[in-house]
């Protein structure tokens, strides 16, 4: 395909559909020239802020305008599978926010997709991109820790549920989970692109939701409605006996602001990662024996913007489309993360430990 300008267009600009905007147009083989919002006022609002000339209510129409070569999906996560396979069949590569889909049934359809029109289909797992997370991948990819066997993953919050009952995050049935499903999915992918894609055997799981009953109630009446979990947490098997472990939350007693910490026990160094209001400056520590001492190693991580991640993951989507190979692109890493997510919310039903291989065996209907 080379290099040739792709015509960009966002569905959804909210918060996320803004970020991607923004991401086309700071890149060079980009342009952005479309959004679709059903909500009129923010629509035009995005258009005059970012000067964008074509505007849709309806993302049908947009797909069917000929104006786009790429689209972005940042509509909440009920509205992700429906505008990604219109696309995928329009001929349209998709880069879609995370998590793929509420559930493995739904993101496979929009993986086989991508696979029947040969299109792109990548997921937005922009905090992977942040510069201390970089530091942190290099470190382990330069053999700095040995060989990892036992990672931990957490992004935690005091108090952040998003929005009210009425908001479309603390209903299942448009969200798929609660903040397992919202920022354990990025931390699951933080821990599984820092060890290198291992092989996921077996998950044990557990949810919570005390806290966000009783918030809703206080701030809505006791009829109002919590459906989600305000915590989770899950114990991951992976092959060659490494494990990891991973918790999210909305709200947990304890230090106030989101902390976001991985930490990685190797057999010859240690890495770790923790930070609180998302500033990677200081957040890395290595931990080595150097000069037959225990030493820590503190870098100097390079600041970024407030958002990291998202311009850097849209011009891998890019360069992904550009390479005209497409075969590793379908949104199967994205699929595997939702899979582990499903599995981990059926442990915690079931209070049980959940192989993957079950999951597979059900699905393949063996
Ligand atoms: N990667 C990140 O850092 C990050 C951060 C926040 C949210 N997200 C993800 O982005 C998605 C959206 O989250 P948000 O916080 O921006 O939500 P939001 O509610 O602020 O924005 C969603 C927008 O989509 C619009 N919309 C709904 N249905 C639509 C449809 N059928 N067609 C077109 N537009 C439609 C809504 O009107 C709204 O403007 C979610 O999947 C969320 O998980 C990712």
């Amino acid at each position: 395909m080379g290099s040739e300008n792709l015509k960009a267009g966002v569905i959804g600009v909210g918060w996320a559909g803004q970020q991607h905007i923004r991401a086309y147009q700071s890149l060079p083989d980009t342009s952005m020239v479309a959004i679709a919002e059903p909500n009129a006022s923010l629509r035009d609002k995005i258009a005059t802020e970012f000067g964008i000339e074509h505007t849709f209510s309806d993302y049908s129409e947009m797909l069917a305008s000929g104006l786009i070569d790429v689209v972005s999906i940042g509509t909440p996560n009920f509205a992700h599978a429906d505008p990604a396979i219109a696309a995928l069949d329009a001929g349209i590569h998709v880069l879609v926010e995370k998590p793929l889909a509420r559930s493995y049934a739904e993101g496979k359809r929009m993986v086989d997709a991508a696979k029947r029109n040969d299109r792109v289909l990548q997921v937005m797992f922009n905090q992977r991109y942040r510069s201390d997370v970089e530091v942190v991948k290099a470190f382990v990819d330069e053999g700095g820790v040995g060989e990892v066997y036992h990672a931990k993953s957490r992004w935690l919050r005091r108090n952040g549920i998003p929005g009210g009952e009425k908001s479309w995050f603390v209903q299942h049935e448009l969200s798929g989970g609660g903040p397992l499903i919202d920022l354990g999915v990025h931390m699951l992918d933080m821990a599984l692109y820092l060890l290198g894609e291992p092989e996921v055997v077996s998950v044990s799981g557990a949810t919570y939701d005390r806290l966000g009953q009783r918030f809703v109630k206080e701030r809505f009446g006791e009829g109002a409605k919590y459906e989600v979990e305000d915590f989770g947490t899950a114990f991951v098997r992976l092959a060659g006996g490494r494990t990891l472990a991973l918790e999210a939350s909305w709200a947990t007693y304890r230090e106030d602001g989101d902390l976001m910490n991985v930490v990685l026990y190797g057999d010859t160094g240690g890495a770790e990662m923790a930070t609180r209001r998302y500033d990677p400056t200081h957040s890395v520590r290595f931990y080595v024996d150097a000069g037959g001492v225990p030493s820590e190693i503190v870098p100097e991580v390079p600041r970024q913007g407030r958002i990291p991640g998202h311009e850097r993951a849209a011009a891998l989507f890019v360069e992904h489309i550009q390479s005209g190979d497409y075969s590793n692109h379908r949104g199967e890493e994205g699929l595997l993360r939702t899979w582990i997510l499903d599995a981990i919310y059926r442990s915690a039903r079931e209070g049980r430990e959940i192989p993957l291989s079950e999951l597979e065996r059900e699905r393949s209907g063996s």
